[in-house]
């Protein structure tokens, strides 16, 4: 059986005891990739960030909130999986420091951000040559050239970009492109999330079996 190990959702970034830093992603591509690839027959490890999703029955998930954890875990499990889709929506920054009371009201707030770690950029640095990585990238402008250097740069099979689709270089227009490591590109812009999810695992499920 193959095994397939898949993040979604958003990371929470601790500024103080209640207060964080996140992003809206809902994680449901990833969870709709979880529930139609364990119906392929793939064993699947979910990793989620905080979502108000419910996994599929049967499903091994591992609840996570900041991209420290989610790294850790990742490298955890990197090595005994046949296949990663890394659709979670990773904070590039975090607070330079956790306070650890509760930050007083004032006038002015000024917090220091550092960069995250870029997680599939050093999953990617370890991957063995049967394994298959595919990461998931939002641009506003120049999709393929910026997937394809991605690609590159994450050391990726398949790279599906997608655009938040109100602003940028297809103002309005839905743009979603499935660009594999060769520059392949099919366009999946006019497809449900559900059959662009399917189209991924069919592609991931030919690779996996050549
Ligand atoms: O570079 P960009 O954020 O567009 O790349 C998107 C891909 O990289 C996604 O698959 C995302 O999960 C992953 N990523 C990551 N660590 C980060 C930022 C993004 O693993 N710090």
């Amino acid at each position: 059986m193959k095994k397939i190990l898949i993040t979604a959702g958003p990371t929470r970034e601790r500024i103080d005891p209640i207060r964080f830093i996140t992003n809206p992603s809902t994680g449901r591509i990833g969870y709709l990739l979880t529930e139609l690839a364990k119906k392929k027959g793939f064993d699947v490890t979910l990793i989620s960030g905080p979502t108000f999703l419910k996994p599929p029955k049967g499903i091994k998930v591992i609840c996570i909130e900041s991209a420290k954890e989610l790294k850790k875990v990742i490298l955890r499990y990197i090595s005994q999986v046949d296949c990663l889709i890394m659709t979670a929506a990773v904070g590039d920054y975090r607070p330079l420091r956790i306070e650890q009371s509760k930050i007083k009201r004032k006038k002015e707030l000024i917090l220091s951000l550092i960069r995250n770690p870029d997680i599939l950029k050093e999953a990617g640095k370890k991957k063995r040559k049967n394994q298959i990585f595919v990461g998931f990238a939002l641009e506003t402008e120049n999709f393929v050239k910026n997937g394809l250097k991605k690609i590159k740069e994450k050391n990726l099979d398949f790279l599906l970009v997608n655009n938040p689709g109100f602003f940028g270089e297809a103002k309005g227009k839905k743009v979603v492109k499935l660009i594999d490591r060769k520059g392949e590109i099919v366009d999946l812009s006019l497809l449900s999330k559900r059959k662009i999810a399917k189209r991924i695992l069919n592609e991931i499920d030919n690779w996996l079996c050549k």
